[in-house]
């Protein structure tokens, strides 16, 4: 009672601090208080990249304080001048040799391809990425020697061009660096044909106050084996979480980034900070790649992380991450795996794919790019008048997915229910608009296709129009004109290609 009487002031004040904290909590649910900490991978090999500048304006109406590229690209970099965005800045692995051989190389790429972006176009560069994934095992140690002196020559040309307290080196590498002995994080260790390296390397960093980034892959170990269970790879709870020392972990991603904590802590590392450089889910080339199970993890990891929490072993996060990725990248080599070129939460056009909220808005839900040129409303289709037994078929339709994208053909597939009309329907679409919807690229032989402005999407799957682009970055696009009917002297070249085609028709 005397409590409650002892002054209005004290009522004031407790009513002011109930008032502010009911503020910050609504501040914290509308715009998220670890906003900074969700950034987005931008990569850009796509036939037809979205504008750079559209992509730009894309991240800041979403809120995306900060992204990663996979390499200087001149278009990103110059659009991402003065719009403060923080940028991390990639070196691809095949410049690894020549700028581990001299510092005078380190120097040169610092200069063309960072001081100048910075100091002239305003570009916030807050990292460079040092390689990608160099150790990881299908690489058979081909970058193993290279790396570090990589690293060193262009920290010291950062430190030359006095940009060493701005920009920050890290290198991003893939999970299977590390592995435990035991089932559990606490077994944690670097993977034993590259532990003195590594150590090496994260002594390197730590020594000049740099990150470790690590790319997490929930996803790719569900793609890998059949018997994952499935449920340990989203974050909505597992039947039979792991226990570890009384630690709990329900999600495979907790667990991952843990066993990283110990094999780091274990070598004396223990306080070194870690960003998580890619972490996503596919929406499509896979029976386990779609919308629903990609908003369900991202959506899960999202909320799992927000407000700054962290993972058993580091519970006081926040949790630094780049999103894989931020928009569909159609000219990917499928060499992983047909998913390769659905990662985006985007489509191709800067469509969002599903409801996400990233936390980073008020309105807690994806905003599409704005101002996208779209070609012509026509699709290249199978002629009704064709002949699904015509012996130009499987080598048309060979070509056609040869040169553009059928990812979203088979099983699990957001195409995957089409007829055998409809899939060869689809590899002519994809192969007409990639070549911008020439004309000669809709004439298969033997009068297989036609040109029409009825949209012949269906369900889930879309026949895409493709966007006007502002570059011509794809890696795999064949010289421009190249004419549909020249098919039967280019199909040789496609023998595999053009077999599994046969026996998939
Ligand atoms: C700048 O980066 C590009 C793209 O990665 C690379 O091809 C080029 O060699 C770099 N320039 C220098 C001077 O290192
Ligand atoms: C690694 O070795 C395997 C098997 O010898 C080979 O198929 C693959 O192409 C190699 N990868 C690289 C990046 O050299
Ligand atoms: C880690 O950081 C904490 C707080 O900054 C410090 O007290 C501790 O000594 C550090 N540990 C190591 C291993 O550097
Ligand atoms: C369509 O193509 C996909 C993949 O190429 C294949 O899995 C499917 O069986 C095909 N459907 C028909 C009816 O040919």
């Amino acid at each position: 009672m005397e409590r409650c009487r002892m002054s209005w002031v004290y009522d004031v004040v407790r009513c002011t601090a109930v008032f502010m904290g009911l503020v910050m909590m609504i501040m914290i649910m509308v715009v998220g208080v670890d906003g900074n900490s969700i950034g987005a991978n931008w990569g850009t090999q796509a036939t037809h990249p979205l504008p750079a500048d559209k992509v730009v304006q894309m991240l800041k109406d979403n809120g995306i304080q900060k992204v990663k590229l996979f390499e200087p690209d001149e278009r990103a970099l110059k659009a991402l001048g003065k719009s403060g965005i923080e940028v991390m800045v990639g070196i691809p692995n095949d410049l690894l040799e020549s700028l581990s051989s001299s510092v005078s190389a380190a120097e040169n790429w610092v200069a063309k391809n960072l001081s100048s972006y910075v100091s002239s176009h305003g570009v916030n560069v807050k990292y460079v990425a040092v390689g990608n994934e160099p150790f990881l095992k299908t690489m058979n140690g081909t970058y193993d020697a290279m790396s570090l002196p990589a690293l060193q020559n262009i920290q010291s040309a950062l430190i030359k061009a006095g940009l060493a307290n701005q920009v920050k080196v890290t290198m991003p590498l893939n999970a299977d660096v590390y592995q435990t002995s035991s089932d559990v994080p606490s077994g944690g260790d670097f993977r034993s044909d590259i532990r003195d390296l590594m150590l090496q390397i994260i002594k390197f960093l730590s020594d000049n106050a740099c990150p470790v980034t690590i790319n997490i892959y929930p996803f790719i170990s569900l793609y890998n084996d059949p018997n994952f269970p499935a449920d340990y790879a989203f974050f909505d709870g597992y039947s039979s979480p792991l226990d570890d020392n009384g630690k709990t972990y329900s999600n495979v991603f907790d667990a991952n980034y843990d066993t990283l904590v110990w094999s780091l802590q274990k070598n004396g590392f223990g306080n070194m900070s870690i960003i998580v450089g890619e972490i996503g889910w596919p929406t499509d080339g896979d029976k386990n790649a779609n919308p629903s199970n990609a908003r369900r993890f991202n959506q899960g990891f999202i909320s799992h992380i927000s407000g700054g929490r962290g993972t058993p072993m580091r519970p006081n996060g926040p949790i630094d991450v780049y999103l894989f990725s931020l928009i569909d990248e159609n000219a990917k080599s499928i060499l992983p795996g047909n998913f390769e070129r659905h990662w985006g939460i985007f489509y191709y056009d800067g469509t969002p794919k599903y409801q996400l909220n990233l936390g980073l808005t008020k309105s807690g839900t994806l905003v599409p790019a704005k101002g996208v040129d779209y070609l012509a409303k026509k699709w290249c289709v199978m002629s009704s008048s064709a002949n699904l037994n015509d012996p130009k078929v499987a080598s048309s339709v060979s070509y056609a997915c040869g040169n553009a994208d059928c990812t979203s053909l088979g099983y699990g597939t957001s195409c995957g229910n089409l007829d055998t009309g409809g899939n060869i329907s689809y590899a002519f679409n994809s192969y007409y608009q990639e070549q911008d919807q020439a004309e000669n690229a809709c004439k298969f032989p033997d009068g297989l296709s036609v040109v029409t402005t009825k949209d012949p999407s269906v369900g889930t799957c879309r026949f895409i129009v493709q966007i006007k682009s502002d570059a011509r970055t794809g890696t795999k696009r064949s010289g421009s004109g190249s004419s549909a009917s020249s098919i039967q002297t280019r199909a040789s070249f496609l023998l595999p290609l053009f077999m599994i085609l046969i026996i998939v028709l």
